[in-house]
């Protein structure tokens, strides 16, 4: 990429997930590295009408949900469960008369709430708990919890109702120390203490606009699959365009961003159940999912020049990790190669592919991205293979977003 075109890009925030804040049902819950609403409707809006749509990498169903919105159909897949359950709650359609029966079985929790207080009840096990909430505060979620399974069910069951679990989540956060000005999480250095009046009013507000914006009926189909990118099978059924962005080779662990809605919503039950799932997750970083890069290596497949040149740089740096973070890049890149070979499965001939991806960079060492992509795109034979700065993703000069396309000639 020419120095001019990257000195003109910008960091265009409506390209992010702030963009979507204010967007009805893909404001509810917030996650860094989520995609706007608009560049997912700009693709879309560039493809047939009735395109069948996948985003094999859901995070917040963004591109289900707006696909869903436009009128067409579409499937995502996701491995983290909290993530595949929210999902579904924002692709679902609901009535009038449902909003009602959340509203009066919120109504009915938060009367018993106050009563509950002076039982002891169940917490998550999240490490350095009194960190995000003040004592006070955690009492009285912690018996707003109990209230609201009384009335909806635990989250992850079948019966659960979803509305009431998501404006849960939104009240979790909002109580918490938790700031989200970075990329990833970070806290302030005080608690606050939020006595049980004060928490129920905002439980009501927040589950207000929630149930305000799923009013309006989604058009098309959405719907969130347990399914790993990285071995996806035939599923009888077939995409036209692919509109996604996967995880970035930047050591985020999306597990952890999520970690308090994940205890709090029972979808993790302890620490090293977390580091398991993030072994799965590719780019995935947490506890053992680090320290099993040591014994890992690739399995004989070709990969990438590129990718070897890029790998062998950071190997080479005089630093404590750098066999490690070397390791690290290479398996992420193994892994998309592994989805790139499997994609196939599901992909109608002629299919367009959108890649929203980040470049990194380890002990100065540059990850360029889009061209380890693009070449195992090329070695796995789709064709027309490109990318383009989106944006400029902060102040560190060397990061930028780009769109990788091509296209699947079957
Ligand atoms: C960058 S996020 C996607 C963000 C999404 N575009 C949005 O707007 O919210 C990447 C997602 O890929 C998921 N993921 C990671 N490894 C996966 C795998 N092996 N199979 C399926 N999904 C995976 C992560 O759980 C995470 O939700």
């Amino acid at each position: 990429m020419r120095n001019v075109e990257r000195d003109l890009v910008g960091q265009r925030s409506d390209l992010t997930f702030k963009h979507n804040k204010s967007l009805g049902r893909h404001g509810w819950l917030r996650l860094t590295p989520a995609y706007s609403v608009k560049l997912v409707k700009e693709i879309i809006a560039g493809a047939p009408v009735d395109v069948s749509i996948l985003d094999p990498f859901s995070g917040t169903a963004t591109t289900t949900l707006t696909a869903a919105e436009h009128g067409n159909t579409a499937v995502s897949f996701d491995i983290n469960p909290f993530l595949i359950w929210l999902g579904n709650v924002k692709c679902r359609s609901y009535t009038a008369a449902h909003a009602q029966e959340v509203r009066d079985g919120v109504a009915a929790a938060i009367a018993k709430t106050p009563a509950l207080l002076s039982q002891h009840n169940w917490r998550p096990p999240l490490f350095n708990i009194e960190r995000w909430w003040s004592s006070t505060t955690l009492e009285v979620l912690a018996a707003l919890r109990v209230a609201l399974v009384q009335e909806f069910g635990e989250p992850a069951e079948e019966r659960a109702d979803g509305l009431a679990w998501v404006a849960f989540c939104r009240l979790v956060i909002e109580t918490s120390s938790a700031a989200f000005n970075h990329v990833s999480m970070s806290f302030s250095s005080e608690t606050a203490h939020y006595e049980v009046g004060h928490v129920t009013d905002l439980y009501s507000a927040i589950l207000d606009s929630v149930l305000l914006s799923c009013g309006s009926p989604l058009i098309g189909l959405g719907e969130v699959l347990e399914v790993d990118a990285r071995a996806i099978p035939e599923m009888g059924r077939r995409f036209g365009l692919v509109v996604t962005s996967p995880p970035y080779p930047n050591r985020i662990s999306y597990i952890r961003e999520l970690r308090p809605y994940m205890y709090w919503m029972k979808f993790l039950e302890e620490a090293r159940e977390a580091g398991e799932m993030d072994w799965k997750a590719i780019g995935g970083t947490w506890g053992i999912a680090t320290s099993r890069l040591t014994t890992w290596g690739p399995n004989g497949k070709l990969l990438p020049e590129v990718l070897t040149d890029t790998v062998g740089r950071i190997a080479a740096t005089d630093t404590k990790n750098a066999q490690l973070l070397a390791t690290y890049v290479l398996k992420y890149f193994y892994d998309m190669h592994l989805h790139l070979s499997s994609l196939p499965n599901v992909l109608e001939p002629g299919a367009e592919l959108h890649y929203i991806v980040g470049n990194s960079t380890f002990f100065g060492n540059v990850v360029d991205t889009p061209a380890i992509l693009g070449e195992s795109m090329r070695m796995l034979g789709y064709e027309d293979v490109e990318s383009k700065i989106i944006r400029k993703r902060n102040s560190n000069k060397a990061l930028f977003e780009y769109d990788v396309t091509a296209r699947w000639g079957g």
